[in-house]
């Protein structure tokens, strides 16, 4: 993976891929650790180039990822309502470096700049210096992977401390089970971390696969963005919580027209 990033706050260590939090003497950290040092089993046996018609990857993963030679993402698979995974290739195919299907593995765009927000409410944002289109990876969401106990442990005290919340909880269901990854990059992460939510966001966040089953938690752009712009995502869809939930929720910042006032709460 190519990531020349780095913090600007030495007290952030730079990690370019997640990796497990602090022990925990627990089944859910030893499972953490498990998958992290697991293999995907799947892998495809293409000569150089991978298509749906013959690549296991592309079929384990229901259509093609990428288009445009492997460059963005394939919306036509109905990205983040599909039943079926993104699965990358991996380092146990036998398809060339540049097959088609080989994209959040490389790294992040070269193109992005973490700057103070006009409004500095906000905190820390994240820019493009160029014009980004459609489709394209931007940068994993990467930090530490947490265990549901430390992380709510974590969440209570930025509460309390009145500190800025870096913890994005993903939820997979497969089979009627509920899977959640929980990443927190406040203290170790990458330059994911200073992207900002927005209530009518340019980016999204889905879940690929690339070597081991824990998913890695990709952000492409979902239009053609402007240089200069700031990044943004929406870090959740419970955004109509009850009453009482509302209270403990910070107001949002995001300026849009069609902004709900309040930033989502991750259940979990
Ligand atoms: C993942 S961090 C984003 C980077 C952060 N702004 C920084 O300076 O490092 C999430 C935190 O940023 C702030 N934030 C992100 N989006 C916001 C928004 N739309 N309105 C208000 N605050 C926001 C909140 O404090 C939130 O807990
Ligand atoms: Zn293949
Ligand atoms: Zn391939
Ligand atoms: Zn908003």
């Amino acid at each position: 993976m190519n990531d020349e990033y780095v913090h600007s706050d030495s007290n952030v260590i730079y990690v370019d891929q997640n990796i497990p939090g602090p022990f925990e003497d627990s089944v859910e950290y030893n499972n953490i650790v498990c998958n992290f040092n697991s293999q995907l089993i799947n892998y495809c046996k293409c000569d150089v180039s991978c298509s749906i018609e013959s690549c296991l990857c592309l079929m384990k993963s229901g259509d093609a990822n990428y288009e445009i030679a492997g460059c963005t993402l394939n919306f036509g698979k109905d990205i983040g309502n599909s039943s079926y995974p993104i699965i990358e290739c991996n380092s146990l195919c036998s398809c060339s470096e540049n097959c088609g299907n080989r994209l959040v593995q490389k790294g992040p765009l070269d193109c992005l700049e973490v700057k103070t927000c006009s409004n500095i409410s906000k905190g820390k944002g994240l820019f493009t210096t160029k014009v980004i289109s459609k489709g394209t990876f931007i940068c994993e969401y990467a930090g530490e992977i947490l265990t549901l106990e430390q992380a709510k442990k974590r969440h209570k005290l930025n509460d309390t401390l009145k500190k800025m919340n870096y913890i994005f909880c993903l939820n997979e269901y497969c089979n009627g089970t509920q899977y959640q990854m929980i990443i927190d990059p406040s203290e170790v992460g990458n330059i994911g971390r200073y992207i900002n939510h927005s209530c009518d966001p340019n980016c999204i966040i889905v879940p690929v696969r690339v070597d081991t089953p824990l998913p890695k938690l990709a952000i492409y752009s979902q239009l053609d963005i402007a240089p200069g712009s700031e990044l943004t995502y929406n870090y959740g869809t419970n955004s109509f919580g009850s009453s009482e939930e509302a209270e403990c929720r910070k107001k949002c910042l995001c300026g849009n027209n069609n902004c709900i006032g309040l930033m989502p709460s991750d259940k979990y």
